[in-house]
């Protein structure tokens, strides 16, 4: 089996660092340590008697207990702690999927979980999310990618990287297509709260069917990425075989991380960290649309629902990987290409940005688009 790389992580761990303007992050500007202490209403003196110790393997208890909380019929016993979702999805592909075995997969996407699959010699199938109608679930390729071999069917809702939320109907087809393979239905909810034009938060799957399981973690809708403390919800007997496999991956996440997620999942914290993070999103989105708006002959969109992320489409002869190397080399701006989510001619772009900033480094993109317009 030959080894590929995560196409998206090597890009960003390459270039993030080594440009003028970055618009390839997934999330929001991170929270301050002393901001989140200050909405949990706690001295920075309290955490020099947390014990920088092993938190419990699974997770501290008490914030297991926040975790479920957040699941309706879910217990401390359904929840395993990880470093992100990275760990968790990596977990369930290594624990879920044999070699050979299927997985099914939405287009475009987050490649974390097929990518890990196929590295496992794992066979994928996928159906598409339609542009065309909105970034609508393809339910006839659904239904064609789905059958009595489909061991797991991953889905990111809202979705990375269009920012698409789906609605009910589209929910309930997930589900009656895994219950009918008999499969595992993973939906990864990270941008659950990062919704940009509405105020009720996304759906979750949980609890309808119990072949769902969920993965989620503190690194987009609450800003905090850098605590690393992510979780999967699962039937318990999952969780205990995921456990397994976390002992040998990492032992455990932290203490600290542990004891602040704790902080931020409090209910009278969690919300104050959502509408920190939808603020951020609502006003960059608009100051995106007007600089692209420059060149409406050749990006369109279809705009997030949720999420930080556009993912614009154009129409210029060349390659989103061209496009995006051209952008760094010649502008020293970064934004993601299309191919590494399974969609060429497109671009995801972050905008959850200070105003100036994102309006210089979009002008830049404009300046290439004239440039490549006009042959140069
Ligand atoms: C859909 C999705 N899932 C998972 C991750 C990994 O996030 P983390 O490990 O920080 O929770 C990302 C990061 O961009 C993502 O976009």
């Amino acid at each position: 089996m030959v080894f590929k790389p995560f196409a998206l992580e090597k890009f960003l761990s390459d270039w993030e660092q080594k440009v003028r303007f970055n618009y390839s992050e997934s999330g929001v500007h991170p929270v301050e340590l002393g901001e989140l202490l200050d909405m949990a209403d706690t001295g920075a003196g309290a955490l020099r008697t947390v014990p920088l110790n092993y938190p419990e393997v699974n997770g501290d208890l008490t914030l297991r207990e926040r975790i479920a909380a957040l699941y309706q019929g879910a217990a401390p016993d359904n929840v395993l702690v990880t470093v992100g979702v990275s760990e968790a999805n990596y977990l369930l592909a290594n624990t879920i999927l044999e070699p050979g075995e299927e997985l099914t997969v939405m287009r475009p996407t987050y490649m974390q979980v097929e990518g890990t699959a196929r590295n496992r010699g794992s066979v994928v199938k996928t159906f598409a999310l339609d542009e065309t109608r909105d970034w609508a679930l393809d339910i006839d390729a659904l239904h064609d990618a789905v059958g009595e071999h489909t061991k797991a069917i991953a889905v990111v809702n809202p979705n990375n990287p269009t920012g698409k939320i789906l609605e009910e109907s589209e929910m309930i087809a997930l589900v009656l297509a895994a219950e009918r393979a008999g499969a595992w239905l993973i939906a990864d909810e990270v941008y659950g709260g990062a919704e940009r034009e509405r105020s009720d938060q996304t759906p979750t799957f949980w609890g309808r069917s119990d072949r769902v399981i969920v993965v989620n973690s503190l690194s987009k809708a609450y800003g905090l990425p850098g605590l690393r403390i992510g979780w999967v919800v699962a039937p318990s007997e999952v969780v205990t075989a995921l456990w397994r496999r976390h002992e040998y991956a990492t032992v455990s996440t932290s203490m600290l991380g542990n004891r602040l997620a704790e902080m931020a999942l409090r209910p009278d914290v969690r919300p104050r960290l959502i509408e920190r993070t939808r603020g951020l999103i609502r006003h960059g989105f608009s100051v995106l649309q007007e600089v692209l708006g420059q060149h409406q002959d050749v990006f369109s969109m279809v705009p997030p629902m949720a999420s930080a992320l556009s993912f614009v489409h154009y129409k210029l002869p060349i390659s989103s990987t061209e496009f995006v190397d051209r952008l760094r080399t010649e502008k020293s701006v970064l934004v993601a290409p299309g191919h590494c989510f399974g969609l060429d001619r497109h671009l995801r772009i972050s905008s959850a940005l200070p105003e100036d900033y994102l309006r210089e480094g979009l002008g830049r993109m404009n300046d290439l688009v004239t440039e490549i317009v006009a042959g140069l």
